[in-house]
C-alpha cells in the first residue's frame, strides 16, 4: 500500500468503537444475565476473536447490525470449557484467562505467533494465587487453565502497570470468596472498573488501586461503545503534521486515562479543542478540533506511558516533525506488544529519514519542522505500526510504502478508506 503526501487534513469524521471496551462488552455481557445490547461495537479482527469465543464456551451472540449485538448471558459461572483462539488479541487472552478462572472445564488458549511470544506468567501468577490452575508453555501461550469454583479473594501488587492484567484479577475476584483489590504501579486505563460498576458490582476506585466484591450477578444491559481514542490518535497525528490541517473528530471516548495524547500535543503547542464533552455509561465521550501548528520538541515521562501507550508510535513521528531533542522514558513495555514497537519504530522511521535513536525504554529524536523524505516501512504484523507508516506516508515528501498494511483491520478495518476521505491532495 502506497500512501502518497498530503496537501492537508479537514472535514469532519467519527471513529470506529473503542476495541478495549469492545472487548469487555462481550465478556461481561456473556457472563451477565439476560440479553446485552451493544451499540457501536467494533467490527474488527481482535473484538471479533471474543465473540467467537464466547460462542465456543457457550454464550450466544447476535449479530443484530454492522456495529450492533445482543449477547445472551450466560451466568457468572455458566461458560463451558473448550479450546479458544485468541488470534492477536492480547486483551482476549489475558481477559479470558481471567474469566476461565472462575469458571468450570478445562480451557485451553492460543494465539498467533505474536501473541504466543507475549507474556503470559503476569497474568498466570496472581489466579494460581487465588487457587486456579493455570498452566503456561514456557510463559507464553498455549495457557490452559482449570477453573475453581472457590476462588480466594487476595490483594495483589501488580509489577507492572497492565490493564490487562489488572483486569484478569478483577474478572477472577468476581467470583471469589471476599473483596479483590488491585494496586497499580501506575494508574492505567478502567474501563472494565466502569463497566463492572455500572453492571451493578461494588467496585471501589481509588487513583492507583481498586477493588472488586464478589458479585451475584451481572446486569450490563446497555452498552453505548464511544469512538476509539486510539483509531481517533492517527488522524490527529496527521493533521498536526501537515500544514493548513484542520479535522473534527465526533464523538470520541475521552476517558482521561487513554488521552495521555491529547496532553503531549498540548505541550507540543499543537492547537486543540474539545467539544461537546458528556458522560455515557461512566465514560467520557466527545468531539476533538485539531489545526495544524508547528510543533516543539517533548519529554514524555514514565508516569503518563499508560496513559497513551497505543499512542507512543505516533509520539515518535510527532517528534521527528518537531524543532528540537524530544525524549519518551520509562516505555518498556512497548517491547512486548503486537511487536517490539520499539525497534519497529525506530527501524521504521529512520528508514523514512527521521533522526531516532532507541533506548532500553523508549527513543531520542531530533526533530526538524520539515518533510520526512519517505521510503518504505514494514509494519511486522502490527496494526500500530502499520497506521503510523500512513500518517508518515501524508506528512512526507515522496510517500510511504507500508508492507503488510492490511494489518489495520485488526482494530480499524476501513483504515485507508477514511483516511483518503479527509485527505486534500
Ligand atoms: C489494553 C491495555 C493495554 C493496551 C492494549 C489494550 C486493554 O495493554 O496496550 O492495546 O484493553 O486493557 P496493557 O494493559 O498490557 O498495557
Amino acid at each position: 500500500m502506497k500512501i502518497e503526501p498530503a496537501a492537508q487534513l479537514s472535514g469532519h469524521v467519527a471513529v470506529p468503537g473503542d476495541k478495549s471496551i469492545s472487548h469487555r462488552s462481550v465478556l461481561l455481557g456473556a457472563l451477565g444475565e439476560g440479553e446485552t445490547r451493544v451499540r457501536g461495537f467494533l467490527r474488527a479482527g481482535d473484538t471479533q476473536a471474543t465473540v467467537d469465543a464466547m460462542r465456543t464456551l457457550g454464550a450466544r451472540v447476535d449479530d443484530v447490525a454492522e456495529d450492533q449485538l445482543v449477547v445472551h448471558g450466560v451466568g457468572l459461572r455458566g461458560l463451558h470449557g473448550g479450546t479458544v483462539d485468541c488470534g492477536n488479541a492480547g486483551t482476549l487472552l489475558r481477559l479470558i484467562t481471567g474469566v476461565a478462572a472462575g469458571q468450570t472445564g478445562r480451557y485451553e488458549l492460543t494465539g498467533d505467533d505474536s501473541l504466543s511470544s507475549r507474556p503470559m506468567e503476569r497474568v498466570a501468577e496472581p489466579l494460581r494465587r487465588m487457587g486456579a490452575t493455570v498452566e503456561t508453555t514456557k510463559g507464553h501461550a498455549p495457557v490452559v487453565v482449570e477453573g475453581s469454583d472457590s476462588l480466594r479473594a487476595i490483594d495483589y501488587e501488580l509489577p507492572v502497570a497492565s490493564a490487562q492484567v489488572k483486569s484478569a484479577i478483577l474478572l477472577a475476584g468476581l467470583n471469589a470468596s471476599g473483596a479483590t483489590t488491585v494496586v497499580e504501579p501506575k494508574p492505567t486505563r478502567d474501563h472494565t472498573e466502569l463497566m463492572l460498576e455500572a453492571a451493578g458490582v461494588r467496585v471501589r476506585r481509588r487513583p492507583t488501586s481498586v477493588t472488586v466484591e464478589p458479585a451475584g450477578a451481572l446486569r450490563v444491559g446497555e452498552v453505548d461503545v464511544p469512538g476509539d481514542f486510539s483509531s481517533a490518535a492517527p488522524l490527529l497525528a496527521a493533521a498536526a503534521l501537515v500544514p493548513g490541517s484542520n479535522l473534527t473528530i465526533h464523538d470520541v471516548g475521552l476517558n482521561p486515562r487513554r488521552t495521555g495524547l491529547l496532553d503531549v500535543l498540548e505541550r507540543m503547542g499543537a492547537h486543540l479543542a474539545v467539544f461537546n464533552r458528556r458522560r455515557v455509561a461512566g465514560e467520557q465521550v466527545g468531539d476533538v478540533q485539531i489545526q495544524y501548528t508547528e510543533l516543539g520538541a517533548v519529554e514524555v515521562t514514565p508516569d503518563e506511558v499508560p496513559l497513551l501507550v497505543d499512542e507512543l508510535p505516533l509520539v515518535a513521528l510527532l517528534a521527528s516533525h518537531a524543532r528540537g531533542d524530544s525524549i519518551v522514558r520509562g516505555a518498556e513495555e512497548l517491547r512486548l506488544k503486537e511487536t517490539d514497537r520499539i525497534d519497529a519504530v525506530t527501524d521504521g522511521l529512520r528508514a523514512l529519514g527521521a533522526r531516532i535513536r532507541s533506548r532500553p525504554d523508549g527513543w531520542i529524536v531530533t526533530g526538524v519542522p520539515a518533510r520526512l523524505k519517505g521510503g518504505r516501512i514494514d509494519a511486522r504484523g502490527d496494526h500500530r505500526i502499520a497506521m503510523l507508516g500512513a500518517v508518515a506516508g501524508l506528512a512526507s515528501r515522496q510517500g510511504v510504502d507500508i508492507q503488510d498494511a492490511e494489518t489495520v483491520a485488526i482494530s480499524f478495518p476501513g483504515f485507508f478508506e477514511l483516511l483518503e476521505s479527509v485527505v486534500r491532495r
